[in-house]
């Protein structure tokens, strides 16, 4: 793969902190306010801090539910199982509300341009409609396609990003905070210190560290869990295919009722689900194989799907929830709409090292499903009933900064 280059190997940008401090408004409104929090709150009670009213439309008395989730039959111990919420890490409102803010807030970035929310937006599922994102400086991009987050929780390994180099959602959050192109935060400009130091400084952070975890200091680690929190919140539970689904879910019956024609949906919808769900044994396209209901999450053993030849790199993808909100598909944004993924996967897999052989080799060729015109149109308006709207007009999930 030559477009794809770890984030880590790019250079440092030259933007120092010192510049982007003193022209942080945060900084220079905390100078002109009293009682900004100077990191010696202890506080847990209720605030109703100047500051963050003045900044945020949050309302501390009637936190969203993060924590505990109502989630239809079809999520039961099947997907728990897949949970990478580590025990340390248990989701509390009050630290996810916090996660909500560090996620949307441009002062993430070395020059308060851009936020997680950028290049993840809810609209589009948590995806960036262009191929590549823009970074802070506005004039560099990454060498990636960002991934959507629905579901993100359900990854059973919890690695992350494409190449899964990180182990976990805590330790993937402070990532693109420290990334020459993406937020900028590098050791050269100060790194996570010079980001704390400017949180400090904050008419509101101070307050909503003690709000979620009891005190008002400010450490890394605090950062990555609350944005993990928030992250994982995002579940997609919502979409068509699952009001459909939990119409005919039996967790006793045969496959638990996946290959059960689905209520609502057009003949090509259900020909494409059937397709989804059967192995190309059974007739089928054995895109659940990897891609695996209910969440639609990769499945643990997933190897690579074959994109170049001699692929070496194993990679993952998020989960499909959504994925028809998205406008380029696969780790380098190459495909630009689902009938050329499907097209793929009909026709183009390439052997290499990485390759899922069991699944898409069986015999030590690639495998070549032969997919009638209509077949593959069915695959696509499959993929488009997984199209979740509660989860990308969800306010829970929106911005809380004042405009
Ligand atoms: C400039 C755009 C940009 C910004 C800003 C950004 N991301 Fe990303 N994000 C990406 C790209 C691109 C990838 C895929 C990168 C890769 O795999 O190398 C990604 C991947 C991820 C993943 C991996 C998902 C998975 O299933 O493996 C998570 C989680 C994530 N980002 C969360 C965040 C958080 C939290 C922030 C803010 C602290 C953030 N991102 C800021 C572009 C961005
Ligand atoms: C061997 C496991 C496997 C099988 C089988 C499989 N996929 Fe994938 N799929 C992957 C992997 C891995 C990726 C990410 C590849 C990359 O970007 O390098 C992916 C990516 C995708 C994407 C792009 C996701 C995104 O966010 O860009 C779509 C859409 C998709 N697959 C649909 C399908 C369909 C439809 C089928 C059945 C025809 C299928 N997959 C079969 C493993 C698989």
């Amino acid at each position: 793969m030559e477009t794809f280059k770890s984030p880590m190997q790019n250079k440092a940008d030259p933007i120092s902190f010192s510049e982007m401090s003193i022209a942080s408004f945060g900084f220079i409104i905390c100078l002109v306010l009293s009682g900004c929090g100077g990191g010696t709150s202890t506080s847990t009670a209720v605030t109703t801090s100047t500051g963050i009213s003045e900044y945020t439309t949050l309302n501390l008395t009637a936190l969203a539910n993060y924590a505990k989730p109502a989630l239809p039959a079809h999520y039961d111990g099947n997907v728990t199982a897949l949970d990478n919420t580590p025990s340390d890490n248990l989701a509390s409102d009050r630290v996810a509300t916090l996660g909500r803010v560090l996620f949307y807030d441009k002062r993430l970035s070395i020059n308060d341009a851009i936020s997680c929310s950028s290049c993840h937006q809810q609209a589009s599922g948590f995806d960036d409609p262009r191929r590549f994102s823009v970074g802070f400086s506005g004039a560099s991009f990454t060498t990636a396609h960002a991934m959507r987050l629905g579901n993100v929780r359900y990854y059973q390994p919890g690695n992350m990003f494409w190449d899964k180099r990180s182990a976990s959602v805590e330790l993937q959050a402070s990532q693109p905070i420290q990334h020459a192109i993406e937020m900028g935060f590098t050791s050269s400009a100060g790194g996570i210190p010079a980001l704390i130091a400017k949180m400090n400084a904050s008419a509101y952070y101070p307050e909503l560290f003690a709000f979620a975890f009891g005190d008002s200091v400010i450490t890394e680690n605090r950062i990555q869990q609350a944005l993990a929190q928030f992250e994982r919140a995002m579940i997609s539970a919502s979409s068509r295919w699952d009001t459909a689904f939990a119409q005919v879910f039996n967790p006793n019956a045969n496959n638990r009722g996946l290959g059960t024609p689905l209520p609502g949906f057009t003949a090509e919808e259900d020909r494409g689900r059937q397709l989804f769900v059967a192995g190309p044994n059974n007739g089928g396209a054995g895109c659940s194989a990897c891609h695996q209901m209910p969440t639609f999450a990769l499945a643990a053993n997933s190897r690579s799907n074959g994109l170049d030849a001699g692929e070496t790199l194993i990679f993952k993808a998020p989960s499909l929830k959504n994925v028809a909100l998205s406008k380029a598909f696969m780790h380098d944004g190459r495909f630009s709409s689902l009938e050329e993924v499907v097209e793929h996967y009909n026709s183009g897999v390439k052997l290499g090292p990485a390759l899922d052989t069991n699944r898409l080799a069986p015999n030590g060729v690639p495998l070549r499903l032969n997919l009638t015109a209509e077949d593959k149109a069915a695959l696509v308006a499959f993929m488009k009933t997984l199209t979740d709207t509660t989860l990308t007009t969800d306010p829970k999930f929106s911005d809380p900064f004042k405009k």
